[in-house]
């Protein structure tokens, strides 16, 4: 099933998501984000973009042909815990499926080192860098109810307003349905 995608002013996008209990039956809700994602061409979506509080989310960085290292980089994240953060930043022009046709420098360290648990509810810790690094803390950051626009200089965040106000609105073009908060 494909969900609609929570877009930028929902207060879901907002909140801090809740761990999720050992052993809930996730199969069918992780199968569904899957299918959301591929559908609006994304490479990550965290549980809150489809309106649910919980600290799921999952990545496919598999099709993008120009990233190597991406090529088996495709799995789940149940209750994720950043442990650290290391290396140098790096500057980076992300995007969002929640803040359509925005795309914006994002500087984020190069290292990460994580515990999970994954789709079969097996622990995990594992470093991660690059591009699977950060598309991790694009992700977890949904989970922790943040945004990347939130790394965005005050001049640049002005300068977006107008643009954000509209996505709240449901007033942007999207390839995937979207579920905008004030939308009248
Ligand atoms: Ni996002």
């Amino acid at each position: 099933m494909i969900y609609p995608i929570v877009v930028y002013g929902d207060a879901v996008l907002r909140k801090r998501a809740i761990d999720i209990e050992q052993g809930t039956d996730l199969i069918q809700l992780i199968q569904d984000m899957y299918e959301t994602m591929h559908a609006a061409h994304g490479i990550g979506l965290a549980a809150p973009q489809i309106g649910k509080g919980i600290r799921l989310f999952v990545v496919d960085g598999t099709t993008l042909e120009d990233e190597p290292t991406l090529m088996n980089f495709k799995q789940a994240f149940i209750n994720p815990v950043i442990l650290g953060e290391m290396g140098t930043k790096w500057q980076f022009e992300e995007g969002c499926l929640s803040i359509p046709n925005i795309r914006e420098e994002v500087s984020r360290k190069e290292k990460i080192r994580m515990k999970y648990l994954d789709e079969n509810w097996q622990p995990k810790e594992e470093d991660f860098d690059g591009m699977k690094a950060r598309i991790i803390q694009h992700e977890y950051d949904h989970i922790e109810g943040k945004l990347f626009i939130d790394y965005l200089t005050p001049l640049k965040k002005r300068m977006l307003k107008g643009k954000l106000a509209d996505i709240s609105k449901g007033d942007v073009d999207t390839e995937y349905r979207i579920l905008a908060p004030l939308r009248k």
